[in-house]
């Protein structure tokens, strides 16, 4: 499907009305809200302050949970940048309809601290006026939401004015060259007090839905093997934790923090690495998912800046599972 010319269109009818795995649902909105309140608990701890004033995230996806949940929590602007357009208004307004319902359950206090009650106002008035506004874009607009369709290597907005970069489920997805690309290009909009706040998922994605294979059952493969797997529709990188540090330092950031999860080190040791894979350390090949936090190099002059001594610089946190 992926070769094929509206491969988007295709993979979304085939997950629709197929494997039926479009749908939203409350564990998949509590994740993404998860991923949402963690971005802005690392952007309070570093800037102590309540939230930022323009977020950017790159990978807008499907279901617009991440930018919604950063403006009701009172960012004044949010920029959703992808290169692919797979917002609709129904998708748009689900997400919306799930904010409404935990707001009137009383929920989103504690799985949103610091939303902001003018922002829901505005929520519960789009909801209740549903089908009124135009699209997707004019809807997320009245929220402060600016929906961009391109490429995150170049995006429309002025030098030094990004306060938060986040992205979910993304950084993986993105050939290593075009990565680089899109760090120099936050370094260029990085205002002097940028936090990024990235989680990315390293395992082989085929395991997801395959239960004969291992996560890291991709590291097995030579790139020339490999690219006869990987595929436009979800293309995999299959860097590693240490490259995605090195990539994001070499644009001028500077990591802070890091969350990692690792996978089972049998299942590892069981796998046999491509060549490609053998130089790296052992600790850094079970990383199956991670937490990074950066700051723009010039956050270490900006006058909220917290001392390079306490900010928990070069920390990396380890949970096993
Ligand atoms: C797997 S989706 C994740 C979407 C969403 N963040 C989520 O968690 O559901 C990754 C997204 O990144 C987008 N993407 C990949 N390369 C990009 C680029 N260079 N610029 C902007 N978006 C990009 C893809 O189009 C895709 O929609």
């Amino acid at each position: 499907m992926s070769v094929l010319p509206g491969r988007n269109h295709l993979n979304h009818l085939f997950q629709e009305h197929v494997t039926h795995s479009m749908a939203l649902t409350e564990s998949g909105f509590d994740l993404k809200l998860g991923q949402c309140c963690r971005h802005l608990q690392n952007y309070r701890r570093i800037m102590k302050q309540e939230a930022p004033s323009l977020a950017l995230e790159l990978g807008t996806g499907w279901y617009p949970i991440v930018p919604v949940g950063l403006a009701l929590a009172g960012a004044a602007h949010i920029v959703t940048i992808d290169t692919t357009s797979l917002l609709s208004v129904e998708r748009t307004e689900q997400a919306l309809d799930f904010y409404a319902t935990r707001w009137q359950s009383g929920r989103l206090r504690e799985q949103l601290p610091g939303v902001c009650a003018e922002r829901v106002d505005t929520l519960m008035g789009l909801v209740a006026e549903r089908g009124s506004a135009g699209g997707a874009e004019d809807l997320l607009g009245r929220l402060g939401v600016r929906v961009l369709v391109g490429d995150a290597r170049l995006c429309p907005l002025a030098q030094g004015c990004v306060d938060l970069f986040v992205s979910n489920n993304t950084l993986e997805h993105i050939p290593p060259q075009v990565l680089r690309e899109i760090m120099i290009e936050f370094g260029r909009l990085a205002a002097p007090s940028a936090v990024m706040d990235h989680f990315v998922d390293l395992s082989d994605h085929y395991a997801h839905f395959d239960s004969k294979i291992t996560p890291f059952n991709y590291l097995h493969y030579a790139d020339p093997v490999w690219w006869l797997f990987n595929n436009r529709l979800q293309y995999q990188s299959r860097l590693r934790a240490s490259d995605y540090r090195t990539i994001m330092e070499e644009a001028g950031f500077r990591i802070t923090a890091e969350e990692r999860e690792y996978g089972d080190a049998g299942e590892l040791a069981r796998t046999q690495l491509a060549r490609r894979f053998q130089p790296y350390r052992t600790e850094d090949l079970l990383v199956l998912r991670t937490w990074l936090t950066a700051l723009a190099r010039s956050t270490a002059t900006a006058p909220n800046a917290p001392s390079p001594l306490t900010d928990g610089s070069a920390t990396t946190h380890h949970r096993k599972h």
